[in-house]
């Protein structure tokens, strides 16, 4: 490795499957299904869990019965359980449900903002206002996502200086921890590394990386982040979903193949890979399509695992 950062030593993985991955198959899956393979992945060792979404089920009718699901699990006392969070509506929806943590999302263009969450950017900040003040009185922890990070499908490249203004509109906000999300899956390490540039500043430790794998670059593109210091990566088992407002995106990256480059490198997660493929054949046989992770094809279900659905 002949760059200056050292690669950082520990890498916290955000599971976004049950909530990215399944928000955009066609196969709606009942919350006791949502329930198993949530439940299936914190045994394998996963701490931060995206559980489903409050947002409005005539937008997104997949992740419909979030409450049913956070109220289903069976809690590990050092997992934490997030939801997606747009307005005060859903907001106080996931008080309600006692979600650990909320995320509210905005975009890095008007184009994505207006087909997402059907707002402009500075109103979704601004939206995002109440949801803050909710979640500080009841001491809940914010994620934001700024979408569209290297390129929109509908307003083409975005430049960095765009990317940095919504980040430091989010933190601004109160965000401990902004994901910066490659929605349709453009971005090369040349221009994550010219976004990231920009973007970094001193607040390394508080930005995560969300790549969607469209042109098959997430893994590089999560190398080049982490030669930049990056140590928090969003990724779903199987190579789940996509984004039902990004025409032709396809999954996050595959938890599996995240989790095998990481040990490749000698980086810790605290994840048991095998666990997770076998989550992931669970899941793809489950909505009956193809598994996306190319590590969970190549090593396949272990010998012992059962119900693979
Ligand atoms: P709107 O139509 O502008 O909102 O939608 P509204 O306030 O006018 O309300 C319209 C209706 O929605 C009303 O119901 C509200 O009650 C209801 P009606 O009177 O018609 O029966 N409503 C809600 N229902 C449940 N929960 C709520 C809620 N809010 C309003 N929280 C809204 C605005 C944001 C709600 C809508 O656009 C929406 O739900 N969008 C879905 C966005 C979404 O989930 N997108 C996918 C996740 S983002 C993503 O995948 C990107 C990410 O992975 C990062 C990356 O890859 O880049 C995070
Ligand atoms: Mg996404």
């Amino acid at each position: 490795m002949s760059d200056s950062t050292p690669l950082p030593a520990f890498v916290r993985i955000y599971e976004a499957g049950a909530r990215d991955g399944l928000q955009n198959e066609a196969t709606q899956l009942s919350p006791a299904e949502r329930i198993e393979l949530i439940q299936r992945l914190v045994d394998a060792g996963i701490r931060s869990i995206e559980a489903g979404s409050f947002v409005s089920p005539k937008w997104i009718p997949q992740m419909a019965g979030t409450d049913q699901v956070l109220a289903g699990l069976n809690r590990h006392p050092e997992a934490t359980y997030a939801v997606l969070t747009p307005n005060e509506k859903g907001m106080l929806a996931a008080l309600d449900a006692d979600a650990d943590e909320v995320a509210v999302f905005a975009a890095a263009s008007e184009g994505f903002s207006q087909k997402n969450i059907n707002c402009s950017i500075s109103e979704s900040l601004k939206r995002f206002e109440p949801v803050m003040k909710l979640a500080a009185d009841n001491q809940k922890p914010v994620r934001g996502y700024v979408s569209c990070v290297i390129g929109c499908p509908y307003d083409g490249a975005i430049e960095p200086q765009k990317v940095n203004e919504v980040v430091n509109g989010l933190f601004d906000l109160g965000c401990y921890e902004v994901s910066l999300g490659d929605t349709i899956g453009v971005g090369t390490p040349a221009t994550f590394q010219r976004m990231l540039d920009v973007v970094i500043g001193d607040r390394v430790d508080s930005l995560a990386v969300h790549c969607h794998d469209t042109y098959g670059q997430a893994l590089a593109n999560i190398y080049a982040s982490l030669q930049m210091g990056i140590a928090v990566f969003d990724s779903s088992v199987a190579g789940l979903g996509g984004c039902p407002y990004a025409k032709g995106a396809s999954g996050n990256v595959a938890t599996e193949d995240l989790l095998y480059m990481l040990r490749g490198l000698d980086i810790e997660t605290g994840i048991d890979l095998q666990q997770v493929i076998d989550t992931g054949h669970f899941i793809s046989n489950k909505l009956g399509r193809i598994n996306q992770s190319k590590v969970g094809c190549a090593l396949g279900v272990s010998a012992g695992a059962s119900n693979l659905g």
